[in-house]
């Protein structure tokens, strides 16, 4: 795998494949890497001539600086399991690389920024799509791929894509849980053994609307999974949110063509999110 960190050595290595009109997926992550972006990256090599990864924590998307300072970033580790994904090039860049003080950056996201996530991490999503276009930008890849974990992110992407008229398809990658069900995440090594454990109710809490969306109403299940996460040990409840899959609008009814139940829980110190598909 090669390892640049500048745009101007990205660029000479994917001068190539530009000029043979190759295809270049694009894995866009903030290191601490886990099967979930192992996968991407297969996904990635699968669909593409040429696969880059980049590993860049972006302080923009941080409204917690202390969030920031402690965001995990085992880069040798990370090194080694791209290699061993078999990853073509790794792209990591310092904050000075990406932003070069022309920085300004606030895109119209058509509301989809400001609820769910959005709302309890203000300018989140602005920060997210800043960095992801400054990325689009350098690697022009072909396709980028993104996991269903952040489900919110890749829609709010997606609506920057179309809104800025970008030429590269999105492609969203499922969910990847550990044996008993937690979604992977970079923050789950932040959890102490019994918050590990307690984080489980989020899945169930998900799980648990999966089994009631056929006989029972929105409003019924939403209240059954919010009831059952608030009586979980351990869990501060964010929120608990049926929605249209499309817009994230929260529904009343289960018309809707795509739905998404989605929920965000504190457990101490450590911030999760997951979410389920009901209906596709
Ligand atoms: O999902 C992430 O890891 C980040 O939000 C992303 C897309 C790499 C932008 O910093």
């Amino acid at each position: 795998m090669l390892v640049c960190k500048t745009r101007l050595a990205l660029g000479s290595i994917l001068s190539k494949f530009y000029s043979a009109d190759q295809s270049i997926g694009f894995v866009p992550t903030m290191g601490a890497l886990h099967e979930g972006h192992l996968s991407l990256v297969e996904r990635a090599k699968h669909e593409s001539d040429v696969v880059v990864c980049s590993i860049f924590v972006n302080p923009t998307q941080f409204n917690d600086p202390k969030d920031l300072e402690k965001y995990p970033r085992p880069i040798e580790h990370d090194i080694e399991l791209l290699e061993r994904a078999n990853c073509d090039v790794l792209f990591l860049p310092e904050v000075e690389e990406i932003y070069r003080g022309d920085d300004k950056w606030a895109i119209d996201l058509d509301g989809l920024d400001k609820f769910l996530e959005g709302e309890i991490r203000p300018g989140h999503y602005q920060g997210v799509t800043q960095v992801v276009k400054i990325l689009f930008d350098i690697v022009v890849p072909t396709k980028a791929f993104f996991g269903q974990k952040d489900y919110q992110q890749l829609l709010v992407i997606s609506k920057m894509v179309s809104k800025l008229g970008l030429n590269v398809k999105l492609e969203m990658c499922p969910t990847v849980r550990e044996k008993d069900g937690l979604a992977m995440s970079s923050r789950n090594i932040r959890l102490s053994e019994l918050e590990r454990k307690n984080a489980l109710a989020l899945y169930r809490a998900l799980q648990l609307a999966q089994s009631e969306f056929s006989t029972k109403s929105i409003q019924q299940i939403t209240a059954d999974a919010t009831h059952y996460l608030e009586i979980s040990p351990g869990i501060d409840l964010e929120y608990f949110q049926i929605c249209d899959g499309l817009t994230l609008e929260p529904i009343r009814s289960n018309r809707g063509s795509k739905l998404v139940a989605l929920v965000a829980a504190r457990l101490g110190h450590t911030r999760l999110i997951d979410n389920v598909i009901l209906k596709s």
